[in-house]
C-alpha cells in the first residue's frame, strides 16, 4: 500500500507533488520519490524515510519541472531503501505504483533474459520495463501502458511519465484506488481525495481496467479494451482545511474532537425524524423484509463497529447476525445464500480483505450493502447499496471518527431493519432516532473532560499492559479501547467480554495491571460491579468509565471517568471517547508517532 500522485499543468510540478504526497503519507511512509520533466529531460529524486527527507533532497537539488509523478511507499516487495523507492525508471519511462504484481518474478526473469537490467527488489519496477519495451512498437504512451498491463496479474494504481513527452502523464487502475481531478489548464491524479483538495473538488473515480491520459486541457479515459469511456465527475464537499490539522498537535486529536460533528452529519444525511424513517437508497425494503440473516464483514476498528451492529440488529430486527473478520470469511467456505444480507464495513472502502469478502458474498448470491466513508471507493462501488458515513477525511492511522460514524450507521441500519420487518413500531423507531440525535451533544460533553483523561494518562504512561472489560454493546468498546492503546502507544492491551474474565485474564491481574472497566448504567451494570470487585480482590487497579449519576462505581474504582447517562444504543458512542483520549495521551507522552504508528497503514489494500 502506497500513495501516488500525478500532475500535468503549467506550474512547477514539484511542490504540487510533494504537497499531495504529504496528504497521502498515511498510506505509507517508508520512502518517497518524485519524477519530473525539466525541459523534457527526466529527473528523478527518491529516498528512504519520511517525506521530509525527500523534501530536503528536492530543495538541495533545486528540482523543478513539469509534468510530474510522485510516490510515498509502504514496503511489500523489497525492504525500505533508496533503490526500492519509486519512481522506477527504465529507458526514459518513469513509473510510480501502488499494489502488488503477483507474476513479477516470472516477468522479470523473462526480461532479464532479453537484456533488461533491474535496479530494485520491487515488483513495481516491472512496469517501467514492460512499458519501455512496448514503446519500441508504438509511440502512443497510453497504448503502450495498455499493452504492458495485459502481461501483469495483480493490483495496481500507476502513473507513468515519459522522457521527452511534456504533454501528458498516463495513469491506470486495477483494484487499487485512483482518483483524478480537473482544474483550469491542469489535471491531477492521486490515490485519495485529500491530495487533490487544494486544487479542485471536481473528481473522477476510475474503474478497474481504466487507462487515462492526463493533459493540460483535459482527461481522456479508455476502458480495459481500449475503447473510450466516460466516468462521471463528482463534486466532493471536503474542503482543504478539513484535511489539515486545524491547530491540533496531531490529526488523531483533531479527529477525536470532530466526532460530534461527524456523527451529527451521518445522522442528518439519512434520518427523517418526523417520520421515524431512514433513507437507505439502493436497499430495497422488500429485500430487507425477507432476509433471514445478516453477515457483517470488516477488519480492524470497522470489525468492532460490526460487533456493535450485531447487538442492535438482533434486538431491533430479531434477525440472527454474524460478524466475521473479512480475512476469515473470504477463505472459509461460509454458509451464505440469497437470503442473507452481507454488510461490508470499511472506512476507506479499499481494504482488500473486506472487498474480497464482499465479492465472495455476492458470488454466493447474498444481497449486499456497505458502510463506507469514501464516496465512490471500491467497496461502495461493488455493494448493492451504501450507507455513507460523513466523517470527512480521516488521516490519523488509528481510526476514531470513522469508528463512531460507523457505529451510528449500524444503529440506523438496525432501526431501519426493525421498521421494515415490523419488529419495531414507528414510535419505537422515532424514539431510537431521537436518542441517536442526542448523541453529538452528549459526546461534546464527554470531550470537555479531556483533562481528566490526560491526567490519567500521565499517571499510567509507563504502563506495560492493560485490560479492557465490557459487556453487550460495551464489549466492542472494550476491544476498541484496547486496539487504540496497542496501535499508537505500543502497549500490550487486551479487550475482553467481562463475563469471560474469570476464564483467563483474571490470572493476569496484579497490582501493576490497570483494568479499564466500562460500566455505564444499563443492562449488565450490576454484573460489571461484580467484575470490579473481582479485580479489586486481586489487587488490580480499576479505571472505570461510569455514568454521571452513578454513585456506586466511584466508591469501588481507583479512578473514574464519567459519561452522561444515555440509553444503550447511544452509550457506546460516549464510553469510547475517554478510551480514545486515554490512548492518545499515553502515546503522546511516550513520544510515539501518533498519526503514523510504526508498521501500520491507514488503508490496507494488500493481503
Ligand atoms: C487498518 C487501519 C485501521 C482500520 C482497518 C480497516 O488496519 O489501520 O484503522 O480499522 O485497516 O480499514 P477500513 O478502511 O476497511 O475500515
Amino acid at each position: 500500500m502506497c500513495g501516488i500522485v500525478g500532475y500535468v499543468g503549467s506550474q512547477n510540478a514539484v511542490p504540487v507533488l510533494t504537497a499531495g504526497l504529504r496528504r497521502l503519507e498515511y498510506r505509507g511512509y517508508d520512502s518517497a520519490g518524485v519524477a519530473v520533466l525539466d525541459h523534457g529531460v527526466l529527473r528523478v529524486l527518491r529516498c528512504q524515510g519520511k517525506l521530509r527527507n525527500l523534501e530536503k533532497l528536492v530543495a538541495a537539488e533545486s528540482l523543478c519541472g513539469t509534468p510530474g509523478i510522485g510516490h510515498t511507499r509502504w514496503a511489500t516487495h523489497g525492504r525500505p531503501s533508496d533503490t526500492n523507492a519509486h519512481p522506477h525508471v527504465w529507458q526514459g519511462v518513469a513509473v510510480v505504483h501502488n499494489g502488488i504484481i503477483e507474476n513479477h518474478l516470472a516477468l522479470k526473469a523473462e526480461l532479464i533474459r532479453a537484456g533488461h537490467i533491474f535496479s530494485s527488489e520491487t515488483d513495481s519496477e516491472i512496469f517501467a520495463h514492460l512499458i519501455a519495451d512496448e514503446l519500441h512498437r508504438t509511440d502512443d504512451l497510453a497504448a503502450a501502458v495498455r499493452e504492458a498491463l495485459r502481461c501483469v496479474q495483480g493490483t495496481y494504481a500507476l502513473a507513468v511519465l515519459r522522457e521527452g513527452d511534456e504533454s501528458r502523464i498516463v495513469v491506470a487502475k486495477n483494484a487499487s484506488p485512483l482518483v483524478l481531478g480537473r482544474a483550469e489548464g491542469e489535471s491531477f491524479a492521486a490515490s485519495d481525495i485529500p491530495a487533490l483538495l487544494e486544487h479542485t473538488r471536481d473528481v473522477i473515480f476510475l474503474e478497474d481496467g481504466d487507462v487515462a491520459v492526463l493533459q493540460r486541457d483535459g482527461i481522456s479515459i479508455t476502458g480495459a479494451d481500449g475503447s473510450p469511456v466516460e466516468r462521471p465527475t463528482r463534486r466532493v464537499d471536503w474542503t482543504p482545511i478539513m484535511a489539515e490539522k486545524g491547530g491540533h498537535k496531531h490529526f488523531m486529536h483533531k479527529e477525536i474532537f470532530e466526532q460530534p460533528r461527524a456523527v451529527a452529519d451521518t445522522i442528518r444525511s439519512r434520518a427523517s425524524m418526523e417520520e421515524g424513517d431512514l433513507y437507505l437508497e439502493g436497499l430495497d425494503s422488500e429485500v430487507l423484509r425477507n432476509v433471514s440473516r445478516v453477515v457483517i464483514v470488516a477488519c480492524g476498528t470497522s470489525y468492532h463497529a460490526g460487533l456493535y451492529g450485531k447487538c442492535f440488529i438482533e434486538s431491533f430486527a430479531r434477525l440472527p447476525v454474524e460478524v466475521d473478520l473479512a480475512s476469515e470469511f473470504r477463505y472459509r467456505d461460509p454458509v451464505v445464500d440469497s437470503s442473507v444480507l452481507a454488510v461490508a464495513i470499511s472506512q476507506s472502502g479499499e481494504t482488500l480483505d473486506t472487498l474480497a469478502a464482499l465479492r465472495e458474498a455476492k458470488k454466493r448470491g447474498c444481497s449486499t450493502a456497505a458502510v463506507c466513508n469514501v464516496v465512490g471507493a471500491a467497496i461502495p462501488r461493488e455493494a448493492g447499496a451504501t450507507l455513507y458515513t460523513h466523517a470527512g477525511p480521516e488521516i490519523g492511522v488509528a481510526s476514531t471518527k470513522c469508528f463512531t460514524t460507523q457505529v451510528t450507521a449500524m444503529a440506523m441500519l438496525a432501526v431501519k431493519l426493525g421498521r421494515v420487518r415490523g419488529t419495531l413500531s414507528a414510535e419505537e423507531a422515532r424514539r431510537h432516532l431521537a436518542e441517536l440525535s442526542s448523541a453529538p451533544k452528549l459526546m461534546e460533553k464527554v470531550l470537555r473532560q479531556e483533562q481528566a483523561c490526560a491526567d490519567l494518562a500521565r499517571r499510567y504512561r509507563h504502563l506495560s499492559g492493560c485490560l479492557f472489560l465490557g459487556r453487550g454493546p460495551q464489549h466492542p468498546i472494550a476491544l476498541e479501547g484496547a486496539l487504540k492503546l496497542k496501535e499508537i502507544s505500543y502497549v500490550h492491551a487486551e479487550g475482553y467480554a467481562a463475563g469471560e474474565m474469570k476464564h483467563g485474564p483474571i490470572a493476569l491481574i496484579d497490582p501493576e495491571l490497570p483494568v479499564v472497566v466500562i460500566a455505564p448504567r444499563g443492562p449488565g451494570y450490576e454484573k460489571m460491579l461484580g467484575n470490579i470487585e473481582e479485580v479489586r480482590a486481586r489487587g488490580g487497579q480499576v479505571i472505570a468509565i461510569c455514568s454521571e449519576s452513578d454513585s456506586r462505581v466511584p466508591g469501588l474504582a481507583d479512578h473514574v471517568l464519567r459519561v452522561p447517562d444515555a440509553p444503550p444504543l447511544v452509550s457506546p458512542l460516549l464510553t469510547v471517547l475517554p478510551l480514545q483520549l486515554f490512548a492518545y495521551h499515553v502515546a503522546d507522552m511516550r513520544g510515539t508517532d501518533v498519526d503514523q504508528p510504526r508498521n501500520l497503514a491507514k488503508s490496507v489494500t494488500v493481503e
